[in-house]
């Protein structure tokens, strides 16, 4: 069998296609970098931002795995078959590391660390009482499968959580809202604001001017999901007139973030370099390993995307 690998992360590729050999037997794996790809052999690839018409160059294949949760780019960018399925990234370490990412700010946000660190600059010893976690209201945008467990990990820890997704959901000690009727509501209620929604038509700029002034004042926003659901200049328009407190922000319109962008000079935005959960070359590959034995033996891979919602 051969599989294509393509990928911008050059600098694990061999970390990566070590997981593929290990993974796979009988494999054969091309680097979609090099010049001696085999096009027509190719039956899986598994790719990251791949550049356009890559994949279309691949006239035998039977299923593009796409190495992140996000499959936004792949559907934007590639002129991908419409009758090849593209199955999205769910694994273990995906959902760990976005667990840990998600706790460590909302907690950051909620006892409200960041005032000590400024406090030490000055230096002055200042102690502030905070909420219990049950008194906390967290709102997550999306309830799959890394929405939904941050929001269990997060109600375990004793917040008082609420989600939106497109469907209504069964969490325990969850509140569930669903669908563009409820989402006033579920804003309404929210003081930590965490997205964890798909980049599709539909979920494109939702934080804006509009849905922002129905968070209480005083909220804050972790968008670890894409940086196109925000509209920036509505991002900062909030921060700057004290409606919001400030915001977390993994994900940008353009990464790395340009350098003149003004969030780098926001003060109440914090930035990190998209590394809110990153996918494990090992883990990620044995779960595709895993699809690939499926459809050999005639079934479907799982967490396959529905194109016509886009996730
Ligand atoms: P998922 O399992 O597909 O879950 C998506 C959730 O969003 C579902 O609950 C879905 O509702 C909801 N949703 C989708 N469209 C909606 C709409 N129009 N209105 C309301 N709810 C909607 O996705 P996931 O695996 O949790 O990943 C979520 C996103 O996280 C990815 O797409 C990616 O952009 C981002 N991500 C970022 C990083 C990072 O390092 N920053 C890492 C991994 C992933 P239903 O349940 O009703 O379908
Ligand atoms: C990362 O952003 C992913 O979609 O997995």
């Amino acid at each position: 069998m051969a599989v294509l690998f393509s990928t911008r992360w050059e600098k694990h590729t061999k970390r990566w296609l070590d997981a593929i050999q290990g993974a796979l037997t009988d494999v054969t794996v091309f680097n979609g970098a090099d010049n001696d790809v085999d096009w027509a052999a190719i039956e899986y690839a598994l790719v990251w931002q791949p550049p356009p018409g890559m994949l279309h160059q691949c006239s035998n294949l039977k299923a593009v795995f796409n190495l992140g949760a996000g499959v936004d780019y792949v559907l934007e960018h590639s002129d991908l078959p419409t009758d090849v399925p593209l199955v999205r990234r769910v694994d273990p370490c995906l959902t760990e590391g976005m667990i840990e990412y998600v706790t460590h700010w909302v907690l950051h946000i909620h006892r409200g660390f960041a005032r000590y660190r400024n406090y030490q600059n000055e230096p002055k010893w200042r102690p502030h009482w905070y909420p219990r976690p049950q008194d906390r209201r967290v709102g997550i945008l999306g309830l799959g499968a890394l929405g939904g467990a941050a929001a269990r990990q997060l109600q375990s820890i004793g917040f008082d959580v609420a989600g939106w997704s497109r469907s209504s959901k069964t969490i325990d000690g969850v509140t569930s809202f669903a669908g563009d009727d409820q989402l006033e509501a579920f804003l309404n209620r929210t003081e930590i604001l965490v997205c964890l929604l798909p980049l599709t038509p539909a979920t494109k700029g939702i934080i804006n001017a509009k849905t922002l002034a129905q968070l209480p004042e005083g909220a804050q926003v972790i968008n670890v999901a894409r940086g196109g659901h925000v509209v920036d200049e509505d991002l900062i328009k909030a921060l700057d007139s004290d409606h919001l407190a400030g915001a977390v922000l993994d994900v940008f319109h353009e990464e790395p973030l340009p350098l003149d962008h003004p969030f780098w000079k926001t003060p109440k935005v914090t930035i990190t370099p998209h590394v809110a959960s990153l996918t494990n070359p090992e883990t990620a590959c044995a779960e595709i390993a895993k699809d690939i034995t499926r459809m050999e033996a005639g079934k479907s891979a799982r967490y396959v995307v529905d194109r016509d919602v886009g996730y």
